[in-house]
């Protein structure tokens, strides 16, 4: 990518493609807050603007060699409450948090023929240079325990969803923000109080970082699906249903964190008609 670096300014998309196609984490991060922060710059008042432009995102974005991917029933589980336990949720999370930071760019570069407002680059680069940040917290977490993001196998398939949304920014919306990351509310709470049990104050104050900021990322996603939904005079709650059950079958599933998915826009009746543990209300 470097020749291409030096040859004018790069449009956000461009930058965007160019987070995709860097493969190591801590490379991947840095370039995508440095990207984040000339975006910032470029839309304070008298910030020279930058074009969005047009890219050619790769169908999968460029990883390490390690960690090795597996299937996720291949993937060995440790107890939770062993040291080694922790280090393999640390490092399933690091794992999220990486494919967060692409899917984030990838929205950034993959949809620029459908017309959005500004406002919704703003939140995509702002939520990937979050992520950004959470994979480098995970992973100092990690190396302070011993460990490093690459020694254990990851799932795998992580990316299918993006990839089953190529072509339906609608689509991509429902199942990336609102229902993975939506997911990530549900469980992060368990997760910090593991760490808690643990008396690992550092580990729980990195997680409590993400918690908070996870809730705006699922509220972009509500925002710029409800945003869609309007200009196409679409009801979103039923919409939302349809492409669930399209590109993510598998649906949905409680418990789930009510009070922090309608701080970000999600109201029950999206989510629950979507489980088979549905309440006799939402039949
Ligand atoms: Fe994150
Ligand atoms: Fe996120």
């Amino acid at each position: 990518m470097s020749a291409t670096l030096n040859t004018g300014p790069l449009t956000l998309a461009q930058m965007a493609e160019a987070v995709l196609r860097t493969a190591d984490g801590r490379e991947k991060t840095a370039l995508s807050h440095r990207y984040a922060e000339m975006w910032r710059q470029s839309r304070a008042p008298n910030g020279t603007p930058i074009e969005i432009g047009t890219a050619s995102p790769p169908l999968q974005p460029a990883r390490p060699d390690k960690p090795e991917q597996l299937d996720p029933r291949d993937v060995p589980r440790r107890k939770p409450g062993s040291p080694e336990g922790r280090i393999a949720i640390l490092h399933a999370i690091a794992h999220i948090e990486l494919n967060a930071v692409d899917l984030h760019w990838d929205i950034v570069a993959r949809f620029t023929h459908v017309p959005f407002p500004i406002g919704f680059y703003d939140d995509w680069v702002k939520a990937a240079d979050e992520e950004s940040k959470h994979f480098n917290l995970i992973c100092d977490r990690l190396e302070a325990l011993g460990s490093f993001y690459g020694a254990l196998p990851a799932h795998a398939g992580m990316w299918r969803a993006a990839e089953d949304t190529v072509e339906d920014i609608m689509g991509r919306l429902a199942v990336v923000p609102m229902v993975l990351e939506a997911r990530g509310l549900d469980v992060t709470p368990g997760m910090i109080k593991i760490f808690q049990n643990a008396k690992d104050r550092e580990t729980v104050e990195a997680m409590n970082v993400i918690y908070a900021e996870e809730v705006s990322h699922v509220a972009y996603g509500a925002k710029w699906f409800n945003f869609l939904c309007g200009r196409e005079g679409l009801d979103p709650t039923e919409e939302f249903h349809a492409l669930v059950r399209r590109f993510f079958p598998s649906g949905t599933k409680p418990p789930f964190n009510d009070e922090k998915r309608a701080e970000a826009g999600m109201p029950p009746d999206f989510y629950w008609p979507l489980s088979d543990e549905m309440p006799a209300a939402w039949r």
